[in-house]
């Protein structure tokens, strides 16, 4: 049975990506060797970093000034590791707090520096994006999470401001343009978008770095994997292997443009039947829904069918349904590698759910 998996990460990647990294494992290019057995100092590996650099840098358009970084330790590493080299004690970063990961990040930034906390949807369940919100001038910088995994919201416009903005990009990493002039250092965990679990990939402005009187050891100092090409010890060779495959599968499909039109389309259609159908109800408010991850719970009268639906997706191939437990229902998450496919059966077995339980 053909089967879409919805999982909101370790996610879907490409096909075709899957057929070549599994190539590279059994037999990298006709070497004779695994990739997994080969040194990352061999001209094989140095290859693939800095093919998947350039191709971050191209389709990201990187100005020049900024830093591609490939490391470990998940996003949740870049959550106390961005602060620990931007931020001195006795200065001050904004946070906005949008959800689980965005709250995350904010209590491990406050063990370097003072952290104001602009803003906060946590009270209606995180079910929406801050608006208005007033970016003080003397903040060293603006972290904001692009995207809320957990709970189907995403910016899709960026407030202007006066400091650099941080941002975790971890689940809508090259889903469409973003212009990078605003950002000061964006991170994400590539397990959504790129490749699989074990991976950060990290865009930095060089010229931010080196400013903080703390000591910072090597490997958590962003400046060593500047200097030595993300290669100061063993990379993670195979997640970054992936990465470059989707990365030369996202190129040649035509970029973050095409990829945003694409992520419209599948999040249209979901959405739309979500709206029309009397069974459910998406969870996040409509401007904020998030093209990637669409929470949505059964509908009031309709909660004891939850079990019953979720059931049946899996029965139908479609996997990876079931909502984070701090929103219950169901999320659906639809990362560039989603076919539009797997998205219109969703949508039509919630058409067909309404038809029989309706
Ligand atoms: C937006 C966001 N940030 C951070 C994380 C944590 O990432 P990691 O598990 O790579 O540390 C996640 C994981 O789902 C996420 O969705």
């Amino acid at each position: 049975m053909k089967k879409y998996n919805f999982s909101p990460g370790p996610a879907i990647l490409p096909a075709s990506v899957f057929k070549e990294a599994a190539k590279g494992i059994v037999n990298y290019q006709d070497s004779g060797l695994s990739l997994l057995e080969m040194s990352h100092r061999g001209p094989e590996f140095t290859a693939i970093i800095e093919e998947a650099t350039a191709l971050v840098k191209e389709l990201m358009n990187l100005p020049a000034g900024y830093e591609v970084l490939w490391l470990t330790g998940g996003a949740s590493t870049q959550f106390f590791m961005a602060p620990m080299n931007l931020l001195d004690a006795g200065e001050t970063a904004a946070y906005v707090d949008t959800g689980t990961w965005a709250n995350k990040a904010i209590k491990e930034a406050k063990a370097f520096g003072n952290v104001q906390v602009l803003a906060s949807s946590k009270e209606q369940n995180y079910n929406h994006i801050p608006k208005g919100v007033k970016i003080p001038k003397d903040v060293k910088y603006l972290h904001l999470t692009s995207n809320n995994t957990i709970f189907g919201t995403q910016y899709h416009k960026f407030p202007k401001s006066p400091a650099p903005i941080v941002c975790d990009m971890s689940s809508d990493f090259l889903s469409r343009p973003v212009d990078v002039a605003p950002f000061g250092l964006i991170y994400a965990g590539a397990q959504k978008n790129l490749g699989p679990s074990g991976v950060t990939v990290v865009i930095v402005r060089e010229d931010l770095l080196g400013k903080v009187n703390r000591h910072l050891p090597s490997m958590l100092d962003y400046r060593t994997f500047i200097k030595e090409q993300s290669m100061y010890n063993t990379p993670p060779v195979f997640p970054v292997y992936v990465s470059m495959l989707t990365l030369r599968w996202l190129k040649k499909l035509g970029g973050t443009k095409v990829m945003q039109r694409r992520n419209k389309l599948k999040a249209g259609l979901l959405y739309d039947e979500i709206d029309a159908n009397p069974l459910f109800v998406g969870t996040a408010a409509r401007e904020d829904r998030s093209l990637m991850n669409a929470c949505f719970v059964m509908n009031k009268g309709y909660e004891s069918l939850e079990k019953e639906f979720l059931a049946l997706c899996e029965n139908n191939g479609l996997v990876g349904l079931k909502g984070h437990r701090s929103v219950g229902g169901f999320r659906a998450s639809i990362y560039n590698a989603m076919p539009k496919q797997g998205v219109q059966a969703l949508a039509e077995l919630m058409r067909d759910f309404a038809t029989k339980k309706g």
